[in-house]
């Protein structure tokens, strides 16, 4: 009986333990910046370099808004269309499902780059509530540029990008978002000496030159 119980138990053990060492906390870079400043370029480049897994939340909330059976598709068109913020609780939840896939698909995929979040308090606060817990949030990789720069690629994306807010009076309205509520956020993380800065007015090369020297050193 007892030697049955211990055949069990060392059975069981090395596969639980196993498990547990292949469960690892999710590690994030929150990559921020203004509209059109390269997070999505860049974010490409690590990915092709490094073991992230890019999420944009800009791009769950466009995949979102087309889904048919969304109940939160008019409301999250609206938001974008106005330069504004969606509010968090739909955001966190299409993080916390790719999060949640992608490690449930390859348990080795525990590095995320999230790109364009937390944008502003209400995603900071969303953030904390549903996610401190169960990730670490390593920096925040912030590409700053001028607001004329972010302003001309957004609008020479517009000629290809077919997004409805490419243009002129969208662009003005996130370019305020952006100065308002996202820039206080960053503020905030950079008070924490959590903030890497690029300078992302550069060529794509020379910021991934930059963005490689981080990464190399704490990524
Ligand atoms: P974001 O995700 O920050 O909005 P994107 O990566 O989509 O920005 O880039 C916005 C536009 O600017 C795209 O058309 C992209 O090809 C272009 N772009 C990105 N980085 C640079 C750069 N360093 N120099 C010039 N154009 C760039
Ligand atoms: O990052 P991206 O430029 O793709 O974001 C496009 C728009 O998506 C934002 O201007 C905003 O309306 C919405 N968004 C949001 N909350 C985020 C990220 C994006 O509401 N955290
Ligand atoms: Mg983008």
């Amino acid at each position: 009986m007892i030697g049955r119980v211990f055949g069990y138990v060392s059975q069981r053990v090395p596969s639980l333990l196993y498990r547990v060492s292949l469960t690892m906390k999710p590690q994030v870079v929150f990559v921020l910046g203004g509209p059109g400043a390269g997070k999505g370029t860049q974010c490409s480049r690590i990915v092709e370099n490094y073991n992230y897994t890019h999420l944009s939340a800009g791009d769950l909330l466009r995949a979102e808004r087309a889904r048919e059976e969304s109940e939160f598709g008019q409301l999250i068109a609206n938001y974008i269309k106005e330069g504004k913020i969606v509010p968090v609780e739909i955001t966190i939840n299409l993080l916390r499902k790719a999060m949640e896939e992608t490690m449930q698909q390859d348990e080795k995929k525990f590095r995320f780059l999230i790109d364009g979040f937390p944008r502003n308090e209400d995603n900071l606060e969303g953030w904390n509530t549903v996610m401190d817990s169960k990730a670490d949030v390593k920096f925040v990789l912030f590409f700053d540029c001028s607001n004329e720069v972010c302003i001309d690629r957004c609008l020479e994306r517009g000629k290809v990008s077919g997004r409805t807010d490419d243009n002129r009076e969208s662009l003005e309205k996130r370019i305020q978002t952006y100065l308002q509520s996202t820039r206080p956020i960053i503020a905030l993380y950079e008070k924490l000496g959590k903030v890497r800065t690029v300078d992302a007015s550069r060529s794509v090369d020379e910021v991934f030159g930059d963005v490689k020297a981080i990464l190399d050193k704490e990524g």
